[in-house]
């Protein structure tokens, strides 16, 4: 899957208003008086960075598939003191080399680990120091109110969920289930775990978001099949004038008993 500049640009003031503020100071009251190693997975253009660097400083390794993503954060970052370097990876083959290398003591993200099965993070649980924090923002959870609501809307929101378990480049997706399995899986292991809820808030002031949101989520709604071309068109016309919409969101935070 690819993401756009443009697309990234476009989420990211929604995605810093959504970032629970409590999980953030509990990750900056344990980075104090270190400069941790930071793995940013899939960082795209650094909205991680931007949100999170004010408050826990470190050391940044941003690493993403797409080289012109990673490009844009150099351009964008480059000359900073946190700002370490950047690792063109596909995180699928790539995960465990890239941790052993790295030997990080935060990996963190956004809007990643909804796009990966539960192989894929069982692999990252495994893989993580015992002595890491672990900090995944924005994971969809399946969770969206769009007003006035559109005709078909339920029916459209099963099929979008069902599309948001398909195969992203990492195996079947778990979608909106990821965060829940993954804050499983890290105090199965003996992390420390919390999580909170992050919704995007949306009105008309966001109107430049909610009207691609419409048009990206009929296309893959489009691949499911679930709706007539006709109901399709009307539901995506009815979600693009929406005047208020919620998207749900789970942030986790694990932190090492260590
Ligand atoms: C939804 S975007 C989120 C980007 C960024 N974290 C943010 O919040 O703006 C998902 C990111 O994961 C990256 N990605 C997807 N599959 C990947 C893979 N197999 N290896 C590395 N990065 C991947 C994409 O290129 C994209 O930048």
């Amino acid at each position: 899957m690819s993401f756009s500049i443009d697309w990234l640009d476009l989420r990211e003031p929604a995605d810093l208003r959504a970032r629970d503020q409590g999980l953030i100071a509990t990750l900056a009251e344990w980075c104090a008086g270190r400069t941790p190693r930071i793995l940013d997975l899939g960082s795209g253009t650094g909205s991680s960075y931007r949100g999170l660097s004010p408050h826990i400083g470190g050391q940044w390794t941003l690493t993403d598939i797409d080289t012109a993503l990673l490009r844009e954060a150099t351009q964008r970052h480059g000359d900073e003191p946190s700002f370490a370097t950047t690792r063109n990876v596909d995180l699928m083959a790539d995960l465990e080399e890239l941790i052993a290398e790295t030997q990080p003591d935060l990996i963190c993200g956004s809007a990643l680990i909804d796009l990966a099965s539960a192989q894929w993070l069982n692999r990252l649980a495994a893989a993580l120091p015992p002595t890491a924090a672990f900090y995944m923002a924005l994971s969809y959870d399946g969770i969206e109110h769009w007003s006035p609501q559109p005709p078909h809307e339920e029916t459209a929101h099963q099929a979008f969920l069902s599309h948001q378990r398909t195969d992203k480049g990492f195996g079947p997706a778990l979608g909106p289930d990821a965060a829940s399995y993954m804050a499983e899986k890290l105090s199965e292991r003996g992390w420390q775990v919390q999580s909170a809820l992050s919704p995007w808030v949306l009105d008309r002031s966001d109107a430049a978001l909610i009207a691609p949101l419409a048009t990206g989520s009929a296309a893959a709604v489009a691949e499911t099949g679930a709706l007539s071309d006709s109901d399709l068109h009307e539901w995506a016309a009815g979600r693009a004038v929406a005047r208020n919409v919620t998207v749900g969101h789970i942030d986790l935070l694990a932190l090492p008993r260590a």
